[in-house]
């Protein structure tokens, strides 16, 4: 199976990428995290990627392309893939197109109001990156999984955060329409899941992705 994940920040890719990865046997490639792996080690990459990163601006479709097509070539993807956060722009989905077309576009749509909150809040482990939000946590530095540090992304900072929702309003919803030209979208509206305090279960959301891919 070959499998997008496309939403806007703090959507929930990440979170659900992990089970429904597992769930289909298939690596989970998270570009982003691609690039925040790239900044911690140092490479050339990192360092031109941690300048558009910061800004809320995505990083030049050449660069992405060129670190995708290398990644589906691995062994691993030989029977699929789950990109999150790839592609994000209609070239990023052209070139795709043309290495390894997906099966299946999952939409995880999820109202602008509700995602302030969701990154403001979120917390990573550095050890095993769980992800996490303030309102779960007992205690906000240390993962209840593992008992790594918890830090928050530098690019969860409000003003970075609207820049961030702007550029997927502007560059990456264009891909709706692309996927759905091709008949491949299936959209999850996550607020038709929302439980009474207004927000969705992640178990929720993952039943109705693997429903939508039945
Ligand atoms: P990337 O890392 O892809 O960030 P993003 O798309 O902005 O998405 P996020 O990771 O912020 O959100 P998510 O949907 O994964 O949500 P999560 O599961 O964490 O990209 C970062 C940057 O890298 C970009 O800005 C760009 O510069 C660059 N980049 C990456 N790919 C690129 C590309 N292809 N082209 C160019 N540049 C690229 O959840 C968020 C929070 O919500 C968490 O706290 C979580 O606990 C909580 N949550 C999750 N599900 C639920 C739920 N159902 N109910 C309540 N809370 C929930
Ligand atoms: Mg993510
Ligand atoms: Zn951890």
């Amino acid at each position: 199976m070959k499998l997008i994940f496309l939403g806007p920040p703090g959507a929930g890719k990440g979170t659900q990428a992990a089970g429904v990865s597992a769930h289909l046997r298939v690596p989970h490639i998270s570009t982003g995290d691609m690039f925040r792996s790239a900044i911690s080690n140092g490479t050339p990459t990192g360092l031109e990627a941690k300048r558009y990163m910061d800004a809320g601006q995505l990083v030049p479709d050449s660069v992405v392309i060129d670190m995708v097509r290398e990644r589906l070539a691995m062994d691993d993807c030989a029977n699929g893939y789950l990109l999150d956060g790839f592609p994000r722009t209609v070239e990023q989905a052209e070139a795709l197109d043309g290495i390894s077309a997906p099966d299946a576009v999952v939409e995880i749509n999820v109202p602008d109001e509700r995602l302030l909150a969701r990154l403001t809040g979120r917390r990573v482990c550095q050890k095993c990156s769980g992800t996490y939000h303030i309102s779960k946590l007992t205690d906000e530095k240390v993962c209840p999984v593992c008992g790594g540090a918890l830090i928050q992304r530098d690019d969860d900072k409000p003003e970075t955060i609207a820049k961030r929702l702007q550029v997927y309003h502007d560059q990456t919803s264009p891909l709706i329409g692309y996927y759905q030209a091709q008949d491949k979208l299936r959209v999850i509206d996550v607020a038709s899941l929302a439980t009474v305090d207004g927000d969705s279960r992640p178990e929720d959301v993952f039943k109705a992705i693997l429903a939508s891919l039945e």
